[in-house]
């Protein structure tokens, strides 16, 4: 019997972007813009920053698994306390969630270029992971009830996609709800929700409450909080209570709760940060077109632009790089061709607008 499992020693991990320093480094450059992992532009939350400050004295107590953030979104979402549970990040609670409910012989199903967070989480837990092709850069969400079997246990869907910046819509939903048996578990992945809430075609999760189905959502996204990992999930009493059996006792920390908290109440921070990113998708559509670049229409904080081939979008890549400007290459997602461009607020846009426009033959 190998010390590692075969399933471990082959395993890829999620590489996450490139910082700012590293390429401050490597090119010697002293401005650096960077695009890449769909953070906040703006920075934190400052009323999460106030709540964070305000509980630094208290450091030294073992946080109680966050339950005063749980209480809270229980009254944001007209829930219960138990149908809240609360971790370091959605990507660990979505660790959570196959650590709970996965056997060895189930599958899990989703799409090819879905969040690349999943697939590792998946691979590292030897199940067989099936996905289905994305149709127009969208989840097929007929194809993937097509693909559901005895086996197949949890179904993982992001709406919006990332890396795709895509939605599928509420009818879409509603038809493939009724496809998935009681005994399979749906992850709805909402991670940009409040970018894409206002659409009326958005099928906001929450208004369904299936007992099949676990929504993650994250304030590392719209609240400027990536840094501090925080991120909850909403469903049935039953899902979220043997969802924290198995979650570490002591996660989320102290300051993360808190974070969380200040999140919640800081209001215009949320409304600052939709508006940069309504007006910087704008500037940045604009700018893709006048380039001749194909950018999919987003409902994110994020573009993806498609090149012609892998070779064109890992040289834009490096070219970018080389300027200092960051963006996200999309091989280990499953879209080679493809770039990721996090929307900026004005001023990095026009920096990564004129690189482009110094890069890109001008179109005709
Ligand atoms: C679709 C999706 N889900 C989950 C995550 C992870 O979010 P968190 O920071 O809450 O772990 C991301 C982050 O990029 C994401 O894009």
């Amino acid at each position: 019997m190998p010390l590692v499992p075969p399933n471990i020693q082959n395993l890829v991990p999620y590489q996450p972007g490139r910082t700012a320093d590293e390429i401050r480094r490597e090119f010697g450059v002293s401005r650096v813009v960077k695009l890449a992992s769909n953070e906040n532009p703006l920075g934190p939350s400052p009323r999460a920053i106030e709540r964070m400050t305000s509980v630094l004295d208290n450091v030294h107590y073992y946080p109680d698994g966050g339950t005063k953030l749980r209480s809270e979104l229980a009254v944001r979402f007209r829930a219960k306390l138990d149908n809240v549970v609360v971790g370091s990040g959605s990507e660990t609670i979505m660790s959570n969630i196959i650590r709970t409910f996965l056997c060895d012989d189930e599958e899990v199903l989703t799409a090819q270029g879905t969040f690349i967070g999943f697939y590792v989480l998946a691979r590292s837990r030897g199940v067989k992971l099936v996905t289905v092709p994305l149709r127009d850069f969208r989840f097929d969400l007929e194809a993937i009830a097509a693909r559901i079997t005895g086996k197949t246990k949890i179904i993982y869907l992001a709406n919006p996609n990332n890396p795709t910046g895509t939605i599928f819509t509420r009818d879409e939903f509603e038809r493939f709800v009724p496809r998935v048996p009681p005994s399979t578990l749906v992850i709805l992945d909402e991670a940009y929700f409040e970018y894409a809430c206002e659409n009326p075609d958005y099928p906001d999760s929450m208004r369904y409450r299936l007992d099949n189905v676990i929504t993650l959502r994250t304030f590392s996204k719209a609240y400027g909080l990536a840094g501090v990992r925080i991120g909850y999930g909403l469903a049935h009493e039953a899902l979220c209570d043997n969802v924290r059996k198995v979650k570490l006792s002591f996660e989320p920390s102290v300051l993360a709760e808190a974070a969380g908290l200040g999140a919640l109440e800081d209001h215009e921070f949320l409304a600052r940060t939709l508006d940069t990113n309504r007006r910087g998708k704008v500037q940045l559509a604009n700018a893709f077109r006048e380039l001749g670049l194909k950018a999919i229409p987003t409902e994110a904080n994020f573009y993806l632009v498609v090149m012609g081939s892998e070779s064109e979008a890992v040289q834009l890549f490096n070219d970018l790089l080389r300027r200092g400007v960051i963006v996200r290459p999309l091989a280990a997602f499953g879209l080679p061709d493809c770039l990721r461009i996090t929307v900026g607020p004005e001023d990095q846009n026009r920096i990564l607008i004129s690189a482009l426009k110094e890069l890109l033959p001008v179109s005709a």
